[in-house]
């Protein structure tokens, strides 16, 4: 992290404790929150994987390795981006009501340590890798894997706690890269850098006028008021495939939501995965008290597969441009008559 970066950080939150790769810095913050007891000791630090916003080391001691996350005020991968520090505490208590419910326990990882004030948070290694593997080679998930994608979630979406927190400024951030941003015509983001004549093709949907009201009415509901905790992000990237079996991390857009965007995001991510015949069964296991807006879930669906494509969020998928005309065509038809369908 450069040193004006430093100094940002501190301007804005004099007297917080930065996550530092250095062994003695780190040691002395675990053992001063007691995190690390007795002789236990650090024996390496490394960055735990692909992150996005947050830093996300994996420290290796004498006994165990353990995750130790920081939301800082910006973007890790983009660091001239702010990001909401409150996703911490968002986070944290997501966290905390998993270790509550017996099933949702076992699939996520288990807080060991809190800090808000720094906004750290410690949980233990679940090992394995994210499932976005998926995007790059022609590999599937198995049958236990999505019978395990989709008790998940189901189960998710029927605890409804209390005061949970609205993560507004989040979900503002997502609802602008979502919803907006990736549908402006001049939004100055070169889509031919990205591939050569794609460029071209999003001013099909840019230009389409009732496709984009669509987009903006999913977009309102996606910041209004909801029904059910949801997970918020919930795609191959914060899915861990471990040994012990499909595992969910990462929960730091979750929010009292639409369950039809968790099932909209996750079906999208199906169809680009090259999963389309496991949409339908995969659907067929989910099982929540209230019934769900398959008009939603097709409208949340598509717009994720838009925004992937013509978005800065891109994915590593290896498509070309025929593949991807024929999946931004399949996703406005999603939108447009509210129905996961295919041609
Ligand atoms: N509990 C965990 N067990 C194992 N690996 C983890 C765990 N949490 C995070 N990781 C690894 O670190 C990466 C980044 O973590 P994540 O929570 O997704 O951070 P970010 O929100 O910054 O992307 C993940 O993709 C995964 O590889
Ligand atoms: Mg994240």
């Amino acid at each position: 992290m450069s040193t004006d970066l430093e100094v940002r950080f501190k301007n804005i939150y004099p007297g917080k404790y930065f996550l530092s790769f250095s062994k003695e810095d780190l040691n002395t913050y675990l053992k001063f929150r007691s995190w690390l007891p007795g002789e236990e000791v650090i024996d390496g630090i490394e960055k735990a994987g692909e992150s996005n916003m947050n830093c996300v080391l994996r420290v290796r001691t004498n006994e165990r390795s353990f995750i130790i996350k920081q939301a800082r005020p910006w973007v890790e991968k983009y660091p001239q981006i702010d990001a909401p520090v409150e996703r911490n505490a968002v986070e944290t208590r997501y966290l905390g009501l998993m270790g509550e419910d017996v099933e949702l326990k076992i699939q996520t990882p288990e807080l060991i340590g809190s800090d808000t004030d720094n906004f750290i948070l410690v949980i233990n290694d679940l090992g394995g890798e994210p499932f976005s593997f998926l995007y790059e080679h022609n590999s599937k998930l198995t049958g236990e894997d999505c019978k395990s994608m989709m008790a998940y979630i189901s189960r998710l979406h029927q605890l409804k706690p209390v005061n949970f927190p609205e993560n507004m400024a989040m979900r503002v951030l997502n609802h602008e890269h979502i919803f907006h941003f990736p549908f402006i015509e001049d939004n100055g983001f070169k889509l031919d850098d990205i591939q050569s004549g794609l460029e071209g093709i999003s001013w099909i949907y840019k230009r389409d006028k009732v496709l984009k009201q669509k987009i903006e009415s999913l977009g309102k509901l996606y910041l209004g008021e909801g029904k059910a905790l949801i997970h918020g992000d919930y795609y191959p990237g914060s899915w861990l495939k471990t040994e012990l079996g499909f595992r969910v991390i990462d929960p730091e857009f979750s929010h009292i939501g639409h369950p039809e965007f968790d099932l909209g995001i996750m079906i999208a991510h199906l169809l680009m995965t090259g999963h389309s015949e496991e949409i339908i069964p995969a659907m067929s296991r989910y099982s929540s008290e209230q019934a769900v807006d398959n008009e939603l879930i097709a409208g949340f669906a598509g717009t994720e597969i838009l925004r992937r494509l013509l978005g800065v969020a891109q994915l590593p998928l290896k498509l070309n441009l025929e593949n991807k005309k024929a999946l931004l065509d399949q996703a406005s038809d999603w939108i447009l008559s509210g129905m996961i369908r295919h041609e």
